[in-house]
């Protein structure tokens, strides 16, 4: 076995330390889900009648319904791809097997097994906060 130098030693395990840091810093890079995040404001939401943005890496589409806010999950409840909303035809549909969503998110047709998924929100003032939990 071979020897090492106390030198040696705490050098190794600077490198450590300095591993286990820039680990310790995995969510402000981005890799791990957020908690919550700022979407937009009411009035912008308001303003723009839908808002399509992108949270934990997923889209995300906000819009009302019946007044009531209402957070959807664009990830496609089949196998993971990205819906689209079709303004026209007021339904979300998925482009990797045709399934398709009603405008509450509930399956029309294709092979997606339950609807799509709704996130809790929180109206902080003026803005909109989305939560990382499903209704
Ligand atoms: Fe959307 Fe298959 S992934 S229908």
């Amino acid at each position: 076995m071979a020897k090492i130098t106390r030198k040696e030693f705490l050098k190794r395990s600077g490198t450590l330390a300095a591993g286990a840091c820039a680990l310790a810093t995995v969510p402000a890079c981005g890799l791990l889900d957020e908690p919550e995040m700022r979407v937009c404001t009411v009035g912008e939401l308001e303003a723009a009648g839908t808002f399509v943005g992108k949270f934990n890496r997923k889209q995300i589409f906000l819009t009302y319904l019946d007044d009531e806010l209402t957070i959807f999950s664009l990830v496609c409840t089949h196998k993971k791809c990205t819906v689209k909303w079709e303004e026209n035809e007021e339904l979300f549909a998925c482009p990797c097997h045709e399934g398709t969503y009603d405008k509450l998110g509930r399956v029309i047709d294709g092979p997606p097994p339950r609807p799509l998924n709704r996130f809790k929100y929180e109206i902080r003032g003026e803005e909109i906060w989305v939560l990382n939990t499903f209704v």
